[in-house]
């Protein structure tokens, strides 16, 4: 897909189709209203028939209206213009660019970036546009035997003044940027487990440093894992065949002697839960649960590609979680690399145990703060659904850097109470720590748990179990929490 943002005079532009907000509650406004009078009342009447339902986001495909020069006009309803808000933002646009892949258009100009939304500027309602029509433009069907490709090409989003159109610019640039890191990051995880394995994680982040200079990509095997004491990713890997791998990246922006931001992905290609076998029932999504992982890759794009100017360390502990007869089976104890002893109660809280070696490893890169991502709990699905990441961590104003971000790109995220009282659940009466909680707050007691291995630095945790994909049998891996974790990065980079 090609965008573009641009200040078109639309009475003059020849176009497949003009896209067109319309407000039930006032006569014609802003693009409407120029269209009704070129089309000598065109619109008007239509409207005034009742031609475009009421309900918010429906569309009406309109060919060939009088004395316009555009091939078709799209409107779509928007509801009262004092209800709109940001959700209705986002959803006209959805729906706009859904009833958009449905036709024979190939090339179209969107004027709902020209609707004024409370308290958002053109930066923002540009990223949002490019965001939300790339997601609907998404398709994966790599393993479809008919590919059902549609004509749509190019795209241009409308702004009102040049002075916008600087902003929208910029906002342009970061979108796409950001739009190829969520694509990168929804291929992974849609790809299934018999295809995305840790050494197809490891080949793509190898990959990544080849198309960007900035990027250095380490792959570690097995071997390396045993001898550094990673004993607790290791009793995740060995009931499988497949090979384990320590992922790690690095992308250098900025001066070599600037601490890093470390990014740690959950890497497990598929979590049948191991002896704490799964039930049946959905377990092919399991092949989601390496998104955490998908989500680092896709941060490291985006960031290579907008070359932010700070530097980055990836940790990827990459594993299948099976029932193989080597496996690691409840009740059993290992010593991490943290030295903390840790007995497995659960082999189905695989990720915690990936993970705590994982932020032990990171320390190596003495970074300045660490955030780790995961789907981590089905406990933060019953909690917050699919609108909310779980987040939480030790270091309040990192929290509150990443809500701030998270609430900025509408990649949103909820903080959860690590209070020190859900502490004593994952005590153990045979080894330092547990790995399940015994009582409610799975999400936080697994949140206390990664704590214990985040003692030495500022540390955040996304649980993303929610948010990552899609459910369901049009399950599809939603590029999540990319597009926070980039926003935070550019945040960061002006203060
Ligand atoms: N990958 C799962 C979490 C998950 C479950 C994500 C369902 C999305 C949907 C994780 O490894 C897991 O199995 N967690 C357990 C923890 C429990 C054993 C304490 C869970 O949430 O059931
Ligand atoms: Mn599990
Ligand atoms: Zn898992």
């Amino acid at each position: 897909m090609h965008y573009n943002v641009k200040l078109t005079n639309l009475q003059k532009q020849s176009t497949d189709c003009l896209v067109v907000g319309i407000f039930s509650d006032s006569i014609l406004a802003g693009a409407a209203k120029k269209l009704d009078m070129d089309s000598g009342g065109y619109l008007g009447r239509l409207l005034q028939q009742g031609d475009l339902g009421d309900e918010v986001g429906q569309t009406l495909l309109l060919p060939n209206v009088p004395q316009l020069v555009t091939q078709r006009l799209l409107l779509v309803q928007c509801g009262k213009e004092s209800d709109f808000s940001e959700a209705i933002f986002r959803k006209v646009l959805f729906r706009a660019t859904q009833a958009l892949k449905q036709t024979a258009v190939k090339e179209a100009i969107n004027t709902l970036t020209e609707l004024p939304v409370k308290n958002r500027d053109i930066h923002w309602k540009t990223r949002q546009a490019i965001a939300i029509t790339a997601d609907v433009l998404y398709v994966f069907d790599r393993f479809k035997s008919q590919k059902k490709p549609f004509p749509l090409r190019q795209l241009t989003f409308q702004v009102s003044t040049t002075k916008e159109l600087k902003k929208a610019q910029k906002a342009l640039k970061e979108a796409q940027a950001i739009a190829a890191g969520v694509t990168l990051t929804k291929d992974l995880g849609n790809n299934p487990a018999n295809v995305c394995t840790p050494t197809y994680l490891a080949q793509q982040a190898q990959q990544l440093a080849k198309n960007y200079k900035t990027i250095k990509t380490t792959v570690h095997d097995e071997k390396f894992i045993k001898k550094l004491g990673m004993n607790a990713f290791l009793a995740v890997t060995q009931g499988s065949h497949e090979p384990a791998k320590l992922i790690v990246l690095e992308y250098q922006g900025t001066s070599k002697n600037k601490k890093p931001i470390a990014l740690i992905g959950k890497g497990v290609t598929f979590d049948s839960g191991g002896i704490s076998l799964k039930q049946a029932a959905a377990m092919d999504e399991m092949k989601f649960d390496m998104c955490g992982a998908a989500t680092v890759l896709g941060v490291f794009k985006t960031a290579a590609e907008l070359k932010l100017p700070l530097n980055l360390v990836g940790v990827i502990p990459a594993t299948e979680n099976l029932p193989g007869g080597s496996a690691v089976k409840p009740g059993d104890i290992v010593t991490s690399l943290s030295g903390q002893t840790i007995e497995i109660l659960n082999t189905d809280a695989e990720g915690r145990l990936i993970l705590a070696d994982a932020l032990t490893y990171s320390e190596k890169f003495d970074p300045e703060i660490v955030i780790d991502i995961a789907t981590l709990t089905g406990a933060i699905v019953m909690a917050l659904g699919s609108h909310a990441s779980g987040l939480m961590g030790n270091h309040q104003p990192l929290i509150d850097d990443l809500k701030i971000a998270a609430d900025k790109s509408y990649d949103r995220a909820w903080q959860l109470p690590l209070w020190e009282d859900y502490q004593e659940q994952i005590n153990s009466n045979v080894a330092d720590v547990a790995n399940v909680g015994q009582n409610g707050g799975k999400s936080i007691t697994a949140g206390c748990f990664l704590a214990r291995f985040a003692k030495n630095f500022k540390w955040a945790h996304l649980d993303v179990a929610g948010t990552a994909w899609q459910t369901g049998q049009n399950k599809a891996a939603s590029g999540r929490p990319v597009t926070l974790l980039v926003q935070y990065l550019l945040d960061k980079c002006l203060r």
